[in-house]
């Protein structure tokens, strides 16, 4: 990832957290890679929200990390406590081959010590606004069941579940089944709030 130029940069969002200081959004740095790569590690080793099943470093991570750019379609934003990445959200491509382009996957982490404190939902926020003017049809993401906070954030966004694959991945001796969501990224047409012609 490359620092976005102080020109491309957007404003901050902001949420107060309960427990400690104001949680800050911001694009993503690539001196974030660490921290996003810690967070994410939280969930390879206890969690199947991930279907990584060891750890990653940070540095065979450098190439994934820099696909995310301050414009466009693959967007990186983190949120910040305290100084402290407390978590992040991402859009990249769903599928390699260029048909798929307009259709982007999004994901989003907090760590664990800062779910369910509406960080989430900032980071989703700010990574929606971000795409609205982008040539962007369709938002896709998964989650492992069942993982009701994630359920709860992705129908809070306008994700509607299209269907489940079932034992779809082995994590922890055991299956487990993937629910799969969609959200339009444009007002549907003759609504008058259509952003393209
Ligand atoms: C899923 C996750 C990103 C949600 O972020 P969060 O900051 O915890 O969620 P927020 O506090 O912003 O809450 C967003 C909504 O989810 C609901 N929610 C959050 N945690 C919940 C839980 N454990 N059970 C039920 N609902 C929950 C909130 O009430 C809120 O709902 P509302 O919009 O109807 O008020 C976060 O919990 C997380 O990182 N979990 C572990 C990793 C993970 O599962 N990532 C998703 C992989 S697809």
């Amino acid at each position: 990832m490359r620092d976005p130029p102080a020109s491309d940069a957007m404003p901050e969002r902001s949420v107060r957290a309960p427990t400690r200081g104001t949680v800050s959004v911001r694009p993503g740095a690539a001196s974030d890679l660490p921290a996003v790569t810690e967070i994410y590690n939280h969930y390879v080793v206890h969690s199947p929200c991930t279907f990584d099943l060891t750890p990653l470093q940070p540095a065979e991570r450098v190439a994934w990390w820099s696909e995310f750019r301050p414009t466009g379609r693959h967007r990186a934003f983190v949120a910040v406590q305290d100084d402290r990445v407390v978590g992040y959200a991402l859009s990249h491509a769903f599928r390699p081959r260029p048909a798929y382009d307009t259709t982007i996957e999004t994901s989003v982490y907090c760590a664990p010590d800062a779910c369910g404190q509406g960080i989430g939902a900032a980071l989703y926020a700010r990574l929606f606004d971000a795409l609205r003017d982008e040539d962007v049809e369709l938002a896709l993401a998964g989650f492992t069941l069942p993982n009701p906070g994630s359920e709860a954030l992705h129908r809070r966004f306008g994700f509607r579940p299209v269907g489940v694959f079932h034992r779809c991945g082995r994590k922890f001796g055991r299956y487990w089944d993937v629910q799969w969501n969609e959200r339009p990224m444009r007002a549907p047409a003759g609504t008058g709030a259509e952003k393209r012609g």
